[in-house]
C-alpha cells in the first residue's frame, strides 16, 4: 500500500500532506504515515512541520470502519500526542471539515490555521462513543470547560468565524492549504515563536453549577442515550487531572461506549444511511436531468414539497385546481420560507429571489410542459390520481418522470392510466416535506431503472435519504406501522390505555406514542385507511372500532383540539383525555373482554414484535431490499430510536428466537394477526441474524 501522508521541503519548512481519499479517515496507514512522518521531520534540518490535506476535506474522522475490529497500531491517542511533543512547532491547517479524531489531531498541533467555510466539531456521541484521542482533555484546556462541553454533547459543527472567535484556532486564511499552511509558518518562523501544546495549558476552571445545569439539558436533549453524558463526564473529570490521567480516564471512558450496543446501532444507522442510496442494480445507470420540478397539489405535502426543492436551488411549477387554490398554495410556501428566514436558514434576499424567479404557480396543466420531474400530491383517490395521470400524459414532455406521493394506492394501477408507465415511479416524502429526511422511491412493475434512478439523483439534491420500496398497500414504513398500531389497538381493547402504551413507547426512546402520533397526523387519516380497508377485511381479523368513534365526534387530534388528547391552553402539548378510556371501557363491555392488566415491558414486547415481524415479511417479500433498508426507513420516517438503529438491528440484538418465541405466545391469543414471517423463522433457526442479510 502507497503512503498516503506525503512529506516535502520548502526551504526551513517541512510540508506533511495527508491523502486518503474521499475523506481523510485516520485509518492505520494514515497513522503510521504521521507518526514516520514526524520522526523524519525529528530528526531532519526543517524548523517548522505544516500538516495539510489534499482532496475535498481534512481528516473527517477515525476510520470508522475500523470500530469493533482488532486494533492496529499507532493508535490515534499516540498520534495526537506524538504531534504534541515534538520540540519544533506544527502547524495544521483544516480546510473542509475536521471532525472527531481529524480535530482531536489538529489539537495535537501547536498552532491551527483554518480556511474560510471550513468547520470543525466532535460528533463522536453521534456514533455512540465520545472524542477518544484527546477532544474531552484537550479542547476544555483550549477554550474553556461549558464552550467545549457544550460542542462535545451537541455534536455540531462549529464555523470558521466561531472557531477563531472561541479560540480553536489560531488564524484564518482565505488561500489553498499549502499555501495557507506556508504563509502561517513563515510568519511563526520570523517571529522565532517555539511550540505551545495545548497540553502544556493549565485546566480549565470548573464552575459545578454551569455543568450541572449543562447535564441536565443534554439529559433532557437525549433521552436513553449514553454517550452524551459520559463525554460530558469524561470532559469534567479530566478537568481536575494532569492531562495524562484524564487521557487515561478518557481512554477507559471511550473503551466502555466502544464496547456498548448502542455504539454498535448509531454505527449501523451512519452506514445504513449511506448504503440505502447505492443499489447495486442502479450501479453505471445514468438519472435523467432534475433540474425543473412540477408539482401537482399545493396541500400539505405539495406546499412541503415544493419547498424542498426550492430550498435546493431547483425551479418548481406548481398546480393546483384554481385560482382560489393557486393563491392559498403559494401563501403557504411564502410562509413556511419565510419560516426559514426567521430561523437565520434563509436570507431574505434569497427567499425574495426565489419567490420571483424559482416558483411558478397556476392552474394551467400546460405549464408543466418543461419539467423534468412532475410529482403528484392531490387526494389520497384512485380516481383524482388517475385523472391527473392521463392529464399528465398530455403535456408533460417526453422523458419527463412522472411520480405520485401516495401514501398507500396501487402505483402499478396509476401508472397504467398513462401510455408511459416506464416513466412512472412513487415519490413518497414524509411531513412536513421540507424537513422530513426519509424519501421512499417505489418501484412500481414497469419502471425503467433511468427513471428509478432520477428518483435516487433528486433525493440526493434534496438532501433526503431515499431507500428503494416496491408496491404493495403503505410501502415499506406505512405498512409496517399499520401493523404496530394495530397491535396496540389489540392491547388497548385486551386492557392497556392508549396513554401507557404512549408512556412505554417513548420509555423505550420514540419521540412520541402511535396516539400522540395520530393526533398529531390526523385521527382522519387513519380513519379513512381503516374504511377503505374495511371491505377487504378477513372475517378473523379482529378490529376495533373505537378509534372510529373519535372521528364521528369531530375529534380530529391536534387540529380540532382533542383527540386522545386534549390541547388547550392548560397543556398545550395534549393531557390525557378522561373520555377515552370510557369509550374503550364501553367497548370492552359491549363484546365481553374482561381487561387485563399489561406491564411496560409486554406492551413493548408486543409491539416491537409486531413490528419486526411485519418488517422480515417486508424484505422476504422483496418490498425492502435489505433488512437495513426498513431499518433507515424506521429511523428517518417514523421516530425509531437511532441509538437502537431500526426493529431489525434491534431484533438481532434481543435474538430472533426470543422474538419468534414472543409472536408464538400471542399468537396462542389470536392465531391470525399474529402468522410468524417466514424469514424471521428461517433465520431464528439457521441461528443467524438480519445483519447477515445486508451485504
Ligand atoms: N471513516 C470511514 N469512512 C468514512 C468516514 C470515516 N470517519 N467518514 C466518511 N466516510 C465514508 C462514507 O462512508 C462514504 O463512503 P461511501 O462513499 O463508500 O458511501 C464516504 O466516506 C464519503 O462520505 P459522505 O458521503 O458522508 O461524504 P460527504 O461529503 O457528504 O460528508 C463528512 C463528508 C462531513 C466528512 C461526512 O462523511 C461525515 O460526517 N463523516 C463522519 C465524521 C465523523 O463522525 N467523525 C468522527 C469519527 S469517530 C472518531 O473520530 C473517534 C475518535 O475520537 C477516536
Ligand atoms: P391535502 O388535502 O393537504 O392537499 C391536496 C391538494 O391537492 C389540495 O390542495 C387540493 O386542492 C389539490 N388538488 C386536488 N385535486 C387536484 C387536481 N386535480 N389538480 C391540482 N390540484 C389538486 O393532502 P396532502 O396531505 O397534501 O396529501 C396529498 C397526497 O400526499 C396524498 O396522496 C397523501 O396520501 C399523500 N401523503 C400525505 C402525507 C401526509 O402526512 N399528509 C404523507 C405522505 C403522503
Amino acid at each position: 500500500m502507497t503512503n498516503p501522508v506525503g512529506y516535502e521541503t520548502e526551504g526551513d519548512i517541512a510540508l506533511i500532506c495527508i491523502d486518503n481519499p474521499p475523506v481523510n479517515a485516520a485509518g492505520q496507514a494514515v497513522r503510521a504515515g504521521i507518526r514516520d512522518a514526524m520522526a523524519r521531520f525529528a530528526e531532519g534540518p526543517e524548523k517548522i512541520a505544516v500538516l495539510h490535506a489534499a482532496g475535498r476535506t481534512f481528516i473527517a474522522g477515525a476510520d470508522i470502519t475500523e470500530f469493533g475490529k482488532p486494533p492496529m497500531p499507532p493508535g490515534l491517542p499516540e498520534v495526537c500526542d506524538l504531534l504534541e511533543a515534538q520540540e519544533k512547532p506544527v502547524v495544521c491547517v483544516i480546510h473542509g471539515t475536521a471532525l472527531g479524531g481529524g480535530l482531536e489531531v489538529a489539537l495535537g498541533c501547536h498552532y491551527r490555521v483554518m480556511l474560510e467555510g471550513a468547520r470543525v466539531g466532535l460528533p463522536e456521541v453521534t456514533l455512540g462513543i465520545l472524542p477518544g484521542a484527546g477532544g474531552t482533555q484537550r479542547l476544555p484546556r483550549l477554550i474553556g470547560l461549558l464552550p467545549a462541553a457544550e460542542i462535545i454533547t451537541s455534536a455540531r459543527q462549529v464555523p470558521a468565524a466561531e472557531a477563531l472567535e472561541l479560540g480553536i484556532v489560531d488564524a484564518l486564511s482565505d488561500k489553498a492549504p499549502r499555501e495557507a499552511g506556508l504563509e502561517f509558518a513563515r510568519g511563526l518562523l520570523a517571529r522565532g515563536a517555539g511550540v505551545r501544546r495545548v497540553g502544556d495549558m493549565p485546566n480549565p476552571e470548573v464552575d459545578e453549577a454551569a455543568v450541572a445545569a449543562l447535564r441536565e439539558k443534554v439529559a433532557r436533549a437525549n433521552p436513553g442515550q449514553i454517550a452524551q453524558l459520559t463525554a460530558l463526564k469524561s470532559a469534567q473529570r479530566g478537568a481536575s487531572m494532569s492531562l495524562r490521567d484524564g487521557l487515561a480516564e478518557e481512554r477507559r471512558l471511550f473503551m466502555t461506549l466502544m464496547a456498548s450496543p448502542q455504539r454498535g446501532a448509531m454505527i449501523h444507522a451512519f452506514f445504513g444511511e449511506r448504503k440505502v442510496a447505492q443499489l447495486p442494480e442502479l450501479k453505471g445507470v445514468r438519472p435523467r436531468s432534475v433540474g425543473e420540478v412540477g408539482v401537482i397539489g399545493g396541500g400539505t405535502m405539495g406546499g412541503g414539497i415544493g419547498v424542498a426543492c426550492l430550498l435546493a436551488g431547483l425551479k418548481v411549477v406548481l398546480i393546483e385546481r384554481d385560482g382560489e387554490s393557486v393563491a392559498k398554495a403559494r401563501a403557504g410556501i411564502a410562509k413556511t420560507l419565510e419560516g426559514s428566514v426567521k430561523r437565520g436558514k434563509l436570507k431574505a434576499e434569497k427567499r425574495d429571489a426565489i419567490l420571483a424567479d424559482k416558483l411558478v404557480t397556476t392552474d394551467d396543466y400546460a405549464a408543466l410542459g418543461e419539467a423534468d420531474v412532475i410529482i403528484e400530491a392531490v387526494f389520497e383517490s384512485m380516481d383524482v390520481k388517475k385523472e391527473v395521470f392521463g392529464k399528465l400524459d398530455a403535456v408533460a414532455r417526453p422523458g419527463a418522470v412522472l411520480a405520485t406521493n401516495t401514501s398507500y394506492l396501487d402505483i402499478n394501477e396509476i401508472a397504467a392510466a398513462t401510455s408511459r408507465p416506464a416513466d412512472v415511479l412513487g415519490l413518497h416524502f414524509f411531513s412536513p416535506a421540507h424537513v422530513m429526511r426519509l424519501l421512499e422511491i417505489v418501484e412500481a412493475d414497469k419502471t425503467a431503472p433511468e427513471v428509478l434512478a432520477t428518483g435516487f439523483a433528486l433525493a440526493k439534491a434534496l438532501k433526503k435519504v431515499p431507500v428503494r420500496a416496491g408496491v404493495c398497500d403503505g410501502f415499506i414504513g406505512n405498512r409496517i406501522l399499520r401493523v404496530y398500531r394495530t397491535a396496540a389497538d389489540h392491547m388497548v381493547l385486551d386492557g392497556a390505555s392508549p396513554f401507557q402504551i404512549d408512556r412505554a413507547i417513548t420509555a423505550f426512546g420514540f419521540p412520541m406514542g402511535p396516539y400522540a402520533v395520530a393526533d398529531l397526523a390526523g385521527i382522519d387519516i387513519g380513519y379513512l385507511t381503516r374504511q377503505r380497508l374495511r371491505p377487504l377485511k378477513d372475517p378473523r381479523e379482529r378490529w376495533a372500532d373505537w378509534p372510529d368513534r373519535l372521528y364521528e365526534l369531530g375529534r380530529l387530534g391536534r387540529k380540532t383540539g382533542r383527540g386522545y388528547y386534549i390541547y388547550d391552553e392548560q397543556s398545550p402539548k395534549g393531557r390525557p383525555d378522561p373520555e377515552i378510556d370510557e369509550m374503550i371501557a364501553e367497548e370492552r363491555a359491549r363484546r365481553g373482554i374482561a381487561a387485563r392488566e399489561f406491564s411496560d415491558e409486554e406492551i413493548i414486547e408486543r409491539y416491537m414484535a409486531a413490528m419486526i415481524n411485519e418488517a422480515a415479511k417486508v424484505v422476504g417479500e422483496g418490498i425492502a431490499r435489505r433488512p437495513l433498508d426498513v431499518d433507515m426507513v424506521l429511523l428517518f420516517g417514523y421516530g425509531f430510536p437511532r441509538w437502537r438503529g431500526g426493529p431489525l438491528f434491534y431484533a438481532d440484538q434481543i435474538g430472533l428466537e426470543k422474538v419468534l418465541a414472543s409472536i408464538e405466545a400471542a399468537a396462542r391469543e389470536d392465531d391470525f394477526f399474529w402468522q410468524p414471517a417466514q424469514l424471521l423463522r428461517q433465520l431464528a433457526e439457521e441461528g443467524r441474524g438480519f445483519g447477515s442479510l445486508n451485504g
